[in-house]
């Protein structure tokens, strides 16, 4: 079994990007600028936030975090997300998901400059995503890439299942795993709640792909010998023995699901750190396409 590590390789990618920013300075140009909105107080998306803030100082970008209270309107989150759009001092940003009941995410998504978006969920760059043109991948699924491609792990007329239909990742992995090239060109199966015999689907997968969010969903009679298992899933469980009074779980039953896969993800470890150095390279992508335009 090959563990693939995302720590590691995503802290390759913020020394690459790192890199990338030191010679950007050197020549005597802007670091990129990523801008972060966070409404309300959610714990987990308040650590995600301040993950991706904290690692925009690693690689020597600027960052900017927008907090909002928790009972802002659409309209405002809206007239702030104009101002973003016409800054010229930020390069991209993203609005940290999900959103309070009363604030439509769509219409927010929507508002976002598709050159700035660099989660890439507005729908002009989820279309150039479907239609293999060049766009900011949201940031999960293009982890799950690179991950799969820096491991050198076969795509190619594989059958992979993806389990969870989110915007975020299932969907869009789907998308991304059916493309042509690698990785890619493999048979895909979205499953999803209203899946039938959804243990034999996942039995019959190469790579299975779990985003769903429950813990040990995922156990090992349910997996091919020698399959690709990627764990999604970040589960908060609550433990009142440890000092933060929870442990961060993914959907697979790890310990024993890894005795019959060919590689799979650790949670935590895996996807999570990896989605935070992906954000980075977009927005590294959203700087130089500016620089191009201006
Ligand atoms: N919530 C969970 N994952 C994400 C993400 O990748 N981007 C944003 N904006 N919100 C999220």
């Amino acid at each position: 079994m090959e563990l693939l590590d995302g720590k590691k390789v995503s802290n390759d990618i913020k020394d690459e990007i790192a890199m990338a920013v030191s010679d950007m300075k050197a020549r005597g140009e802007k670091a990129p600028h990523l801008a972060a909105v966070i409404v309300g107080n959610d714990g987990a998306s308040l650590t995600y936030v301040g993950s991706k803030v904290r690692s925009c100082e690693r690689v020597g970008f600027e960052s900017t975090l927008l907090r909002l209270p928790a009972t802002t309107s659409e309209v405002e989150l809206l007239k702030e997300i104009k101002k973003l759009n016409e800054n010229p001092e930020i390069d991209g940003f993203i609005v940290q998901l999900p959103l309070p009941k009363q604030i439509d995410t769509q219409s927010v998504l929507m508002a976002i400059d598709p050159d700035k978006d660099v989660d890439g969920f507005h729908p002009m760059n989820f279309g150039k995503m479907a239609l293999d043109m060049s766009t900011f991948i949201p940031a999960t699924p293009f982890g799950i890439l690179e991950l799969l491609e820096r491991y050198k792990v076969d795509t190619k007329g594989k059958h992979t299942v993806v389990i969870g239909r989110s915007h975020i990742v299932g969907r869009p992995m789907s998308i991304l795993m059916g493309r042509k090239g690698w990785p890619g060109n493999s048979t895909v199966t979205l499953t999803h709640s209203h899946t039938k015999n959804i243990t034999q689907i996942i039995s019959q997968a190469d790579i299975v792909i779990s985003a769903l969010g429950v813990p040990n969903f995922l156990k090992a009679e349910m997996v091919k010998e020698g399959a690709v298992v990627i764990d999604v899933g970040i589960t908060r469980v609550a433990d009142d023995s440890l000092e933060k009074g929870y442990y961060i779980t993914g959907d697979v039953d790890f310990e024993n699901v890894s005795k019959k896969a060919s590689h799979i993800t650790p949670v935590p470890g895996g996807v999570g750190p990896m989605t935070i150095a992906m954000l980075l390279k977009n927005t590294l992508l959203a700087r130089e396409r500016h620089r191009a335009k201006n």
